[in-house]
C-alpha cells in the first residue's frame, strides 16, 4: 500500500440512459430509480403519490449528484397510467426534458381485493386491477414504442409477477391481469424486434413492500417471516434491490441480446410444488 486513499467507483451501466419509472415513488419502482440514478441514468418518476414522489426525488439528487445539471438527474410527474392523456404527457415530457427516451419500465400496479373466490368477486375490482395492470402497461408501452420507434431502440420493462407462473395462490384478477402482460410482452417482442427495441418482464415472488404488508396487513418483519418459511431457497429474503437489479441487466448493454424474457425472480418457488411431500411430512410426523 502507498498510503493513499483509493477511491472505489462503480462502472455506469446506464450512462447517459433516459428512463421513466412507473409506480417509481414507492416498492420496487423507488430502489430502482435510485439505482438507475446511481447508473448515470436521467430518470422520470411516475406515480400518483405525489408528496412521495417529490421527496424521494430530493432525497436522490442529495444522494446521487451527478455533478452537473444535477435537478435534470431524476423528476417526478403525477401520472395516473390508466389515463392515456397523462401517459401520453408523461412520455412526451421525457422527450421535451432530454430529446428521448431509452428505458420505459411499466412497473405500477396494485393486488385489487385479496377475496380469492370467484362468487364473492366483484366487477368493480377486476375493472380497477385491469385498468391499472394491464391497460396502464399497454399504454406506457404503446406511448414509448410511439418515441423509440423512429430512434431504432429502447428498452421496454414490465413488472409481472409469479402469480403468472404459479396458480390458486393470488386473487383471480390479479393473476389473469399478470398473465395478460407476460402475453403483451411477448406479443411487443416480436413486433418491437424490427425496430432493435427489446422488450423484457421480471417477475417476482412475494417480495416485502407497501403493496404485501397492505395487502396482508402484517409489517414488513411479518412478511418476511412468511416469505422465508415458504421459500425453496433458504438463508436469503428477497428485496426490493433485486428486482432493481434485474431491470438494471435488462435495461443495460449487458442485454442487449435479450428480449421476450420473463426473467423469474423467486429463488425457485416456482419450480416445484410442496404440497405432497407436506401431506407426507405431516403424516409421519
Ligand atoms: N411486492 C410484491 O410482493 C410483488 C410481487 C410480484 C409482483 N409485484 C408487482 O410489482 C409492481 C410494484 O409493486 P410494489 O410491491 O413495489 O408495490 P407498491 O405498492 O409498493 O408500489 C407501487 C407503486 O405504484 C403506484 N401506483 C399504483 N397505482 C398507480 C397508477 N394508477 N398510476 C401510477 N402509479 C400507480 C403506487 O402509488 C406505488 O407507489 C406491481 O406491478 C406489483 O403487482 C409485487
Amino acid at each position: 500500500m502507498n498510503g493513499k486513499s483509493t477511491t472505489l467507483s462503480i462502472a455506469k451501466r446506464l450512462k447517459g440512459k433516459v428512463a421513466i419509472i412507473t409506480g417509481g415513488a414507492g416498492g420496487f419502482g423507488e430502489i430502482t430509480a435510485k439505482l438507475f440514478v446511481q447508473h448515470g441514468a436521467k430518470v422520470i418518476i411516475a406515480d400518483v403519490q405525489d408528496d412521495k414522489g417529490v421527496s424521494l426525488c430530493n432525497e436522490i439528487i442529495a444522494t446521487y449528484k451527478h455533478g452537473e445539471n444535477d435537478e435534470e438527474i431524476i423528476s417526478y410527474v403525477h401520472c395516473n397510467i390508466s389515463d392515456e392523456t397523462d401517459m401520453k404527457n408523461l412520455v412526451d415530457l421525457a422527450i421535451s426534458k432530454h430529446g428521448k427516451l431509452d428505458i420505459m419500465f411499466n412497473n405500477a400496479g396494485i393486488p385489487g381485493d385479496i377475496n380469492p373466490t370467484i362468487v364473492g368477486a366483484s366487477s368493480d375490482n377486476f375493472k380497477k386491477v385491469f385498468n391499472i395492470n394491464v391497460y396502464g402497461g399497454f399504454l406506457g408501452a404503446k406511448h414509448a414504442a410511439r418515441v423509440m420507434i423512429p430512434n431504432k431502440s429502447g428498452v421496454i420493462l414490465f413488472t409481472a409477477s409469479v402469480a403468472a407462473l404459479v396458480a390458486g395462490e393470488s386473487p383471480h384478477a390479479y393473476t389473469m391481469s399478470k398473465h395478460a402482460i407476460i402475453g403483451l410482452m411477448k406479443n411487443l417482442c416480436v413486433e418491437m424486434g424490427q425496430y432493435g427495441i427489446r422488450v423484457n418482464a421480471i417477475s417476482p415472488c412475494a417480495v416485502s413492500t407497501p403493496l404485501l404488508s397492505n395487502a396482508l396487513g402484517m409489517d414488513k418483519e411479518g412478511v418476511d417471516g412468511l416469505i422465508c418459511e415458504s421459500a425453496v431457497l433458504k438463508g436469503v429474503a428477497p428485496e426490493a434491490l433485486d428486482v432493481a437489479n434485474a431491470a438494471l441487466f435488462l435495461a443495460s448493454e449487458e442485454a442487449k441480446f435479450v428480449s421476450g424474457l420473463n426473467l423469474v425472480l423467486d429463488g425457485g418457488y416456482s419450480v416445484t410444488n410442496p404440497s405432497f411431500s407436506m401431506a407426507v411430512k405431516k403424516l409421519f410426523s
